[in-house]
């Protein structure tokens, strides 16, 4: 009996102790879903004007316990809330697979020409691509979330990737990050990535010539 008011008051005060964490999480997943909802309502509508999806695919994820702990590390952080809140801006992450690399473009400028979107940070890896071939289009935006009795301004980083950039990052990050490979290898590995990097962008140059009949 003494033992399970020992296990109850030990829940209690786990509960209680983490409960600043998990109120955070859970608004870095409204604002996911809020985040999800508009490129749905941009993709049917989008769909009624031209009779076809922009959007192939929309991923939400919220970054795990333990990137959020060794991003925290690697940037000489402590574990505290205010540090995350202010410092890590991809907890929440929306990856949005688009058909043509023309179609991202469109949704950018519908998102961010929204009045609750802010605007915090943007990289164009399509127009400048990472000097390993990494294409697709980065924002870090700002999104309010509206709970009973406030307003919180909420940071998400959203990818806009084509199916063919979204092909190449997710074979790389598959291959890249092989364990107990040889510095030869890993080099040869590099150049061949860039190579079908290359390939990727051509084919999305193809595609995107037979849809306009160029
Ligand atoms: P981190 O957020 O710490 O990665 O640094 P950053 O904010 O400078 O990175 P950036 O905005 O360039 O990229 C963030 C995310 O894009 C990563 O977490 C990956 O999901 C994706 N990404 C960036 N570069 C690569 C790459 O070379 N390969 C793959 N597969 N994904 C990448
Ligand atoms: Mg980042």
């Amino acid at each position: 009996m003494e033992n399970l008011k020992l296990v109850d008051a030990f829940t209690d005060f786990v509960e209680e102790s983490t409960l600043p964490y998990r109120q955070m999480m859970t608004y870095y997943n409204c604002a996911l879903m809020e985040v999800e909802t508009k490129f749905k309502v941009l993709n049917e509508q989008f769909s009624l004007f031209y009779d076809r999806n922009p959007i192939e695919s929309i991923h939400t994820r919220i970054k795990s316990q333990s990137s959020i702990l060794k991003k925290l590390q690697k940037k000489n952080l402590a574990l505290t809330i205010p540090n995350i809140e202010n410092n890590l801006f991809d907890i929440a992450g929306v990856r949005v697979v688009c058909a043509f690399t023309e179609d991202i473009y469109s949704l950018v400028n519908s998102f961010l020409s929204q009045d609750d979107v802010r605007l915090i940070e943007k990289k164009d890896y399509i127009q400048n691509p990472k000097e390993n071939g990494y294409r697709s289009l980065h924002l870090i935006v700002e999104i309010p979330i509206f709970l009973s009795d406030e307003k919180k301004w909420i940071k998400v980083e959203v990818q806009f990737r084509t199916i063919a950039m979204d092909f190449w990052a997710s074979l790389e990050h598959k291959i890249r990050y092989k364990k107990n490979l040889s510095k030869e290898r890993l080099d040869e590995i590099d150049k061949e990535l860039l190579e079908c990097a290359q390939i990727c962008k051509t084919l999305d140059e193809k595609m995107e010539e037979i849809k306009t009949g160029n």
